[in-house]
Formats: structure tokens, C-alpha cells, sequence
């Protein structure tokens, strides 16, 4: 029988590999997702079933209950608030790598009645209890305080307090001692092991509201990212709790993923982690669509969907740039038809993403494979920068930081940030609402350049109107 499990397990970590692979690209994205979630299914059965934990009733129900709350959660989930569930999950994940790790020092201190009494919590295993509860709690509090930022309950401004980083350097103080005492104290007085462990999940609690109440609202997907990698620190830790191959696996995968797109995204808004960390880089965003106003002795040169569609319908190539606006209006169904129909007229269409484009990493691909745009029109920022010269007409729609040339200067928030080289189009068509900045709050000059023209309003109600115009020339 433990062959068989250990075998399971095999080819869970397999699935995990490939699944993971196979989202290197959008085309096969959604399978590996699948090979993935068969790959968890396979080692939670092996688990359960096979290691005949509980009875399978329970089981079944647990697996009912979970898999119900998380399909009716994704089902219902906006695209733009999916950040907000990632970041449950995260909590969740975190708290549940802990609570499993606390139920195994429960069996060694005799609180538990499920397990029966074992003999002895040796030293080893006890420190990966330590680490398992102390990244499992601080990922639990700290993607719940995330989570609160993102969906706006808390507010996205940082919050910062006199004595708050001694308060913090005190609490992981606390929880390291804690967690030296509880190692110390394993297999001895089971009183002083309760004691510490419950100290020190208490400690990592607070540890996890103090370590991102200060990091700003804009920070929150890059915060969301590395959480999510903690969280898969803890699943890995508590593996090692276990004795369990496939936990400590997907963990560890877990773990590297989400440290590298950490990074990624670090690297393509140009801030280092630390700076993310330390930063209280932007709050909440502005009030959408305000009607910012050009500032004196500045115009901007407005166009109309009629304008854009001649435009676009005359042009050799479009290349179309899509931004979180994009996101918020639901416009892709539309920017898809759009996009055909100047085809059918002979244009050519590419799509420019822009790797932080939208609020969460793939944000913009996952909108437009939603809308069935063939994958081999999108192209990356380093594959597409160079054509904009070439280009006749560059369609920003709800896009902003990611263009603006503010960028390319030194000394304000997004300085450095390699951004999309629209203004090198011959004509630039922005679709928004108004002349208020993006979500690093950096106004933008290109909305004022001579090559551009402001198509203001909704993207949808905008590109909806230039679909009519396309077909009515047809
Ligand atoms: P933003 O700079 O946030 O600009 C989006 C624009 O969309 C806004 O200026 C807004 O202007 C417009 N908009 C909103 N609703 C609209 C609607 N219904 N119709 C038309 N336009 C609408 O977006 P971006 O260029 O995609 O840049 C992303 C930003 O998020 C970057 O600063 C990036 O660093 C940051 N960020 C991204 C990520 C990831 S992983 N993607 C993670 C962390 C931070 P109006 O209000 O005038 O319409």
C-alpha cells in the first residue's frame, strides 16, 4: 500500500511539473491548469483514501464542500477583482499548512483524540513545525490584510505608526524565541511546548497585519505574488511535518513560482523588491473617470469614433494596446470584432501587451483569449517595441502607465519602467475616459503629444460605435 501512495505521489509532482510548464504560454495555459488540478486531486485521494486518515463519507464531503465554494467563487469573480481571490487563497493555503502542522504537535502532546498519542516530537521535526506555523500564520494574516486593500475595505493608503517597525522587529523577535523554546521543550514538558507553539501563531499573526498594512494599494499584486510564494514555504514546510513527498513538491513549486514572478514583476515596473516592501508606493486609486482637466495653455486634439474608424480603415497597421481600462469596461468582445472586421478590409492587427498591464500578471491575455483573439496576434513588449515606427496607427485602449513617456525620464514613480513605444506611431488613438493619470498617479504627456488624439469615453461604448462604423462601410 505505500508503494501505491508513494507512486500516487510520483505522479501528482509529474502533473505538477508539466501543468506548470504547459502555462509558459497561453495556447496551452488552460490544459496545464487542468493537468495541475488532476495532479492535486490524484495526491489528496492517495492521501485520504489510501492512508485511510478518515472515512470516506467525510472525505467525500469535505472534497464536495471545498471544490463547491471554490467553483462558485471563481465562477462569480470579476476578472478585475481576481487579485482579491488569489490573495484568499493564499490565506487560506497559509492557515491550513499551520493548523496541519499544530494538529501533528497535538498528537505528540496528547491534545489531540482524532490521532493516537506518538512517542516522541524530535528536534528536527519540531523546527519544521516552527517554520511551517510561523509562514503559514504570517501568510494567513498578511493576505487577508491584502485581500481587505484590494477590495477597498481597508483603504489602499499605507498605514504607518510611530514605533511600528520596532513593533514588527519585536514580534519576530518574539516568534523566533518562541519558536527556539518550543524546539527546545519538544519531547520534554508538553505544557511549555503548548505554550510556545500558541505564542508564536499568535506572534506570526500580528507579524503577517504589521509586515503589508504599511506597503501602499499599488504594491498589493506584487505583495499578492510573494504571499503566494510563502504560502507554498509553508506547504513545503509542513511536508517535511508529515513525511510527505508530494507536499513538500508542490510546495516547493508553490514557493519558486511565485518568487519568480515576484521578480518579474519587480523588474518590469523597474522597483526592487525591498522597495516594494519598504516603498508605500501609491493608495488608492483615483476616483475613476473624474473629469481631470488639461492643464492651462495645454490642449489635447479630440477624434470621434467616425474619425477613428477611417483612420484605422485606411491604415496598413493597427496595433492595438490594452490596459487595465480594457479590464473595467469589458470591451474585448468588441476590440475582437473590431479587430477582424479592419481585417477583412485588408489591415493588418497585432496586439501589444505590456507584461503589468491590467492589475495582475497575464491580466490582459487572459481577456483576450476570453474573446477568442488568436494567440499569434499578441506580442510581447520586446517583440512588438521596434514596429511601432513602422506602425500607422497605435490604439491605447485603457491603457496608460504602461505608455507613458514619463517613464523614459528620472524622478518620479515609474522612472525607468520600460513602457510600450506608442509615440513612435504615426498616429496614437487613446481610448478613456479623461485626462486623469493611470494608477502610479504620473500624469501622462503623451495625451498631449501632436501625433495623438483623445477618443474619450467607456472602451466598450467607444469600440462598440467603431464596429457599427466598420460595418456600415462594408
Ligand atoms: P493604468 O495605468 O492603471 O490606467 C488605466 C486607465 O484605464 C486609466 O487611466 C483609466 O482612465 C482607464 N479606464 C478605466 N476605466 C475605463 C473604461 N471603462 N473605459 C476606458 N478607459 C478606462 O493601466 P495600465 O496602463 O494597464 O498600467 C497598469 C498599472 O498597474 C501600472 O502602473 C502597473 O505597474 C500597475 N500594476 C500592475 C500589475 C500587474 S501584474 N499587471 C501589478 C501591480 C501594479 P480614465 O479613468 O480616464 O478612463
Amino acid at each position: 500500500m505505500e508503494t501505491v501512495i508513494q507512486l500516487a505521489y510520483l505522479a501528482a509532482a509529474a502533473l505538477f511539473i508539466v501543468g506548470l510548464r504547459r502555462m509558459q504560454s497561453p495556447a496551452t495555459a488552460r490544459r496545464g491548469n487542468q493537468l495541475a488540478a488532476g495532479g492535486m486531486l490524484v495526491a489528496v485521494l492517495a492521501t485520504l483514501f489510501l492512508d485511510d486518515i478518515l472515512s470516506p463519507w467525510m472525505m467525500i464531503l469535505g472534497l464536495l464542500i471545498g471544490a463547491g465554494i471554490g467553483a462558485v467563487l471563481a465562477r462569480q469573480v470579476e476578472m478585475t477583482a481576481m487579485p482579491e481571490l488569489v490573495a484568499v487563497f493564499n490565506g487560506f493555503g497559509g492557515l491550513a499548512s499551520a493548523l496541519v502542522a499544530l494538529a501533528e504537535v497535538a498528537q505528540y502532546t496528547g491534545g489531540s483524540e482524532v490521532l493516537a498519542p506518538d512517542t516522541e516530537l524530535g528536534a528536527g521535526t519540531a523546527f519544521t513545525v516552527v517554520l511551517s506555523v510561523l509562514i503559514g500564520m504570517v501568510t494567513c494574516s498578511g493576505s487577508f490584510v491584502a485581500y481587505g486593500k484590494l477590495s477597498g475595505r481597508l483603504g489602499g493608503n499605507p498605514i504607518d505608526f510611530t514605533g511600528m517597525r520596532t513593533a514588527t522587529l519585536g514580534l519576530l523577535g518574539g516568534a523566533v524565541f518562541f519558536g527556539g523554546v518550543f524546539v527546545a521543550s519538544a519531547g520534554a514538558a508538553a505544557w511549555l511546548t503548548t505554550l510556545s507553539i500558541v505564542i508564536l501563531s499568535l506572534s506570526a499573526l500580528a507579524l503577517g497585519v504589521l509586515l503589508v498594512v504599511p506597503i501602499g494599494g499599488a504594491d498589493m499584486p506584487v505583495v499578492v505574488a510573494l504571499l503566494n510564494s510563502y504560502s507554498g514555504l509553508a506547504a513545503a514546510a509542513t511536508g517535511f511535518v508529515l513525511g510527505n513527498i508530494a507536499l513538500i513538491v508542490s510546495g516547493t513549486l508553490v514557493g519558486a513560482a511565485g518568487f519568480i514572478l515576484t521578480v518579474i514583476m519587480c523588474e518590469a515596473m523597474n522597483r526592487s523588491l525591498v522597495n516594494v516592501l519598504t516603498g508605500g508606493f501609491g493608495g488608492e486609486e483615483g476616483a475613476a473617470g473624474a473629469a481631470a482637466e488639461a492643464p492651462e495653455g495645454r490642449t489635447v486634439s479630440e477624434t470621434s469614433p467616425d474619425d477613428t474608424t477611417i483612420l484605422t480603415s485606411y491604415a496598413d497597421q493597427v496595433i492595438i494596446v490594452p490596459g487595465y481600462g480594457l479590464a473595467v469596461a469589458q470591451a474585448q468582445h468588441q476590440l475582437r470584432e473590431m479587430a477582424e472586421l479592419l481585417e477583412e478590409r485588408g489591415v493588418t492587427v497585432k496586439y501589444a501587451i505590456h507584461p503589468v498591464a491590467g492589475r495582475m500578471p497575464g491580466h490582459m491575455n487572459v481577456l483576450l483569449a476570453e474573446a477568442n483573439v488568436p494567440y499569434d496576434k499578441l506580442f510581447e513588449m520586446e517583440e512588438v517595441n521596434g514596429e511601432f515606427a513602422q506602425t500607422d496607427v497605435a490604439l491605447v485602449v485603457g491603457a496608460n502607465d504602461v505608455v507613458n513617456p514619463a517613464a523614459r525620464e528620472p524622478g518620479n514613480d515609474i522612472s525607468g519602467m520600460p513602457i510600450l513605444n506608442v509615440d513612435e506611431a504615426e498616429t496614437v488613438v487613446v481610448m478613456k475616459r479623461s485626462l486623469s493619470p493611470g494608477y502610479s498617479g504620473v500624469d501622462n504627456e503623451l495625451f498631449y503629444a501632436d501625433s495623438t488624439k483623445m477618443l474619450f469615453g467607456d472602451a466598450k461604448e467607444s469600440a462598440d460605435a467603431i464596429v457599427s462604423e466598420l460595418k456600415a462601410l462594408a
